[in-house]
């Protein structure tokens, strides 16, 4: 293999240095080409164009492979907590039964968030989306902890912001729908772990105890760590892009929610529910909404299915296929949309429209299931999938800041309007 790629452009040869990856993947280095040929790349969407090199995670589209640190996410998935892999996304390597206890006690520390936080909540109408609040929220701990703006913060400064976010961002989340409810919010347990403590926060009363139950807690756990991350995504890229400017943690992570709140992306799973249940008030006629989404003159699109990166098999789509079966039937939970998911599934599986285009089942598809079947509210989803994303912006924040790299900036092929001169308003 050669080490450089030759692009000719106007009859002279530029050389540019390959980059291989550990898994092999080949890039060629186009950063120096402007300034030698004049010439920029184009690619919107940027769906050909490496933003960096991170050691994080691994994704083979092609192949269905998604790995955290070298580890399969189905081993994880089976074997692991979240809070572990959040802790092997952070740093790096698993945990030793010390350093996991450590990280978890220091977690468990900052779960309560500043009292006049609940003022801002207090602030937002009862309709607000979830997720606009935990976005502002998130943004707002810049305010009770100033020192997380500064860019040359040390390392163990940056390590309790690290903490900060992953402790108080359950407590957010579940105060979030509270608010959504109108009903007073519950403060976090020590003594649970991680999963228990947001449960419980969600659905405890003040007036009523919530029984925590280990086949909800197990399903939580696997559904947070097959979130924990997917390499260069729409949101983790914007928590990036931010961060590359030395925004702080928490503006960058939230900036990173807003992102992920749109519904062809993270937002994906609560449209998923949504249109499971139109297709069901509509009859439940699973075929007339593959044609639907099939006809180029209709918007509708099948929620849950296609993948920018996944052209074979989402592997974290067939590890939570499975899970919904078992939860549900752990649960003793008949959910009528699950037939209707099922059909669909296999309705699509078998269309050329859908096979010629490669357009599986993603995460989304499934998770929304389960959510509901654990009493999860629909409107709830994307804040469960940020839960989970977020070790996975924290881990390509820090990265992002250990390897120095440059404040994004992409280019652009300016298409409009030549210079022209000012025309007074009496002649337009
Ligand atoms: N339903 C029907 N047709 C689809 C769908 C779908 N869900 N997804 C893609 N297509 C079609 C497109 O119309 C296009 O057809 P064409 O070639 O005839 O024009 C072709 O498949 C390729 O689609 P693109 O939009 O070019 O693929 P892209 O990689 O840009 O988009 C995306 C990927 C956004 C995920 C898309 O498949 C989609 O909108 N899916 C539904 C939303 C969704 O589930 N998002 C969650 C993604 S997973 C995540 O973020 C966690």
């Amino acid at each position: 293999m050669s080490d450089f790629a030759e692009i000719i452009l106007d009859g002279k040869t530029y050389q540019m240095p390959i980059v291989v990856g550990t898994e092999d993947e080949k890039a060629i280095d186009i950063s120096a080409l402007r300034a030698q040929s004049g010439y920029v790349t184009l690619d919107p969407g940027y769906k050909n164009t490496g933003a960096t090199t991170s050691a994080i995670t691994f994704l083979d589209g092609e192949e269905g492979i998604l790995r955290y640190r070298g580890y399969p996410i189905e081993q994880l998935a089976e074997k692991s907590s979240f809070i572990e892999v959040a802790y092997l996304l952070i740093y790096g390597h698993l945990p030793s039964e010390e350093e996991l206890n450590a990280f978890s006690d220091r977690i468990k520390r900052h779960t309560l968030v500043n009292e006049d936080m609940r003022k801002i909540l207090d602030g937002f109408p009862s309709t607000a989306h979830p997720m606009g609040i935990l976005s502002a929220l998130v943004s707002s701990l810049t305010a009770f902890y100033p020192e997380s703006l500064n860019p040359n913060q040390s390392k163990e400064e940056v390590d309790l912001s690290i903490i900060r976010l992953l402790a108080k961002i359950s407590t957010i989340a579940a105060w979030s729908y509270k608010n959504s409810q109108g009903h007073p919010v519950i403060y976090p347990k020590n003594k649970l772990d991680y999963c228990s403590n947001f449960l419980n926060m969600m659905f405890a009363y003040p007036t009523e105890d919530y029984q925590i139950d280990p086949v909800v807690v197990s399903a939580l756990n696997k559904l947070l760590i097959l979130h924990a991350d997917h390499e260069q995504n729409c949101s983790t890229s914007t928590v990036r892009l931010v961060g590359s400017a030395n925004a702080s943690l928490y503006s960058s992570v939230s900036a990173g929610i807003s992102a992920l709140w749109g519904p062809l992306h993270g937002g994906a799973n609560q449209a998923v529910i949504e249109m499971l249940e139109e297709i069901k008030a509509d009859g439940g006629d699973s075929k007339k909404f593959i044609e639907k989404a099939k006809d180029k003159n209709d918007p509708f699109r099948l929620m849950g299915f296609g993948h920018r990166v996944y052209k074979n098999f989402d592997p974290r789509a067939k590890i939570i296929k499975k899970a919904a079966d078992e939860v549900l039937t752990a649960l003793g939970v008949k959910d009528p949309i699950l037939n209707i998911a099922k059909e669909l599934e296999e309705a699509a599986l078998n269309d050329p429209y859908f096979v010629e285009r490669k357009l599986y089942p993603n995460v989304d598809f499934y998770s929304g299931i389960i959510y509901r079947a654990i009493g999860i509210p629909t409107n709830m989803f994307t804040v469960m999938f940020a839960l989970g994303r977020l070790p996975g912006w924290i881990a390509q924040w820090k990265e992002l800041r250990e390897q120095k790299e440059p404040i994004g900036r992409p280019r652009q092929i300016y298409t409009g309007e030549t210079e022209r001169d000012y025309v007074p308003m009496e002649k337009r």
